[in-house]
């Protein structure tokens, strides 16, 4: 396996949660981290707090003009790019019937066009230094007892999904290696937005139709560790799709 240390790398939703975690984790390894996300606020001081050769990039991932310009600043700052993992995304729990349109664009857009827009913007850089690009999927994609009533996030992450394999295709010429990472539950920020009435309607059918155990909650870490074992294979060897879920029986209440 490679070191990690002194490569470069962009870490989308890095302010919060799984990309925080893997931030950190990349930072511990030696390399150079540029950490993205909207809100610059938090963004500066989870920065402060991880330390080390670490970039605050404000950036919003659905705005290609945005993508466009953390793009350079990280190459400006550390002269080169040689990976990035897209972890800038969202979810909200509705029955489909009373999902709010915009709220249905909203999860397209960061999961799914977020996700393009980054990986298009980086390939001109990967192509230089042989990078690796890991997207983010999620179980909710393919596993039915994940929690329920986010149907169009489900769909979205399976669309990143297809994305990824066809962009592997694309790009293994250029020497570019692609993974798609999917999460199961760990313990983020990511639920902070979702509407208590809706959330509680889903708990119901969460516990009727699959009992009242789940498979537990994770640490962002881990998943954190998985994604710097996917970076360390040496060029030309790539984990395709790799799952990391809980698997301790919990009480979902
Ligand atoms: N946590 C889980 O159990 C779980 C399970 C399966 C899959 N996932 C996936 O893992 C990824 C990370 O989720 P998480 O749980 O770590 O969520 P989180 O704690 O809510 O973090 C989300 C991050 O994305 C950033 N973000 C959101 N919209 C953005 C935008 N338009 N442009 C740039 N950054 C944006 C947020 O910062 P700002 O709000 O400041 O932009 C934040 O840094 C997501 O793709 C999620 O779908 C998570």
């Amino acid at each position: 396996m490679e070191s990690l240390r002194d490569k470069v790398f962009l870490i989308t939703g890095g302010s919060s949660g799984l990309g925080r975690a893997a931030a950190e984790v990349l930072l511990e390894r030696g390399a150079k981290v540029a950490i993205a996300a909207r809100r610059a606020a938090p963004l500066e001081a989870v920065a402060r707090e991880l330390g080390g050769e670490v970039l605050a990039l404000p950036m919003d991932v659905t705005v290609k003009a945005s993508v466009a310009a953390g793009m350079e600043r990280i190459v400006d700052r550390f002269g080169r790019l040689d990976g990035i993992a897209t972890f800038a995304g969202l979810t909200f729990a509705y029955r489909i019937e009373d999902l709010p349109e915009e709220r249905l664009r909203h999860i397209v857009d960061v999961n799914l066009i977020g996700t393009v827009l980054c990986c298009q913007a980086a390939i001109p850089h990967l192509r230089k230094s042989g990078g690796h690009i890991v997207t983010i999927s999620s179980a909710s994609a393919r596993h039915r007892e994940e929690f329920p009533h986010m149907a169009i996030y489900g769909a979205v992450k399976a669309a990143v999904e297809k994305f990824t394999l066809e962009l592997r295709d694309e790009v293994k010429r250029d020497g570019i290696s692609v993974t798609c990472m999917s999460p199961g539950s760990f313990v983020t920020e990511i639920t902070g937005n979702f509407d208590p009435d809706h959330t509680e309607q889903a708990y119901e059918v969460w516990i009727r139709d699959h009992g009242p155990d789940s498979d537990g909650m994770q640490e962002p870490r881990y998943f954190g560790e998985a994604l710097a074992h996917c970076l360390s294979y040496p060029r030309g060897l790539a984990v395709d799709f790799m799952e990391v879920r809980p698997n301790v029986p919990t009480p979902k209440r």
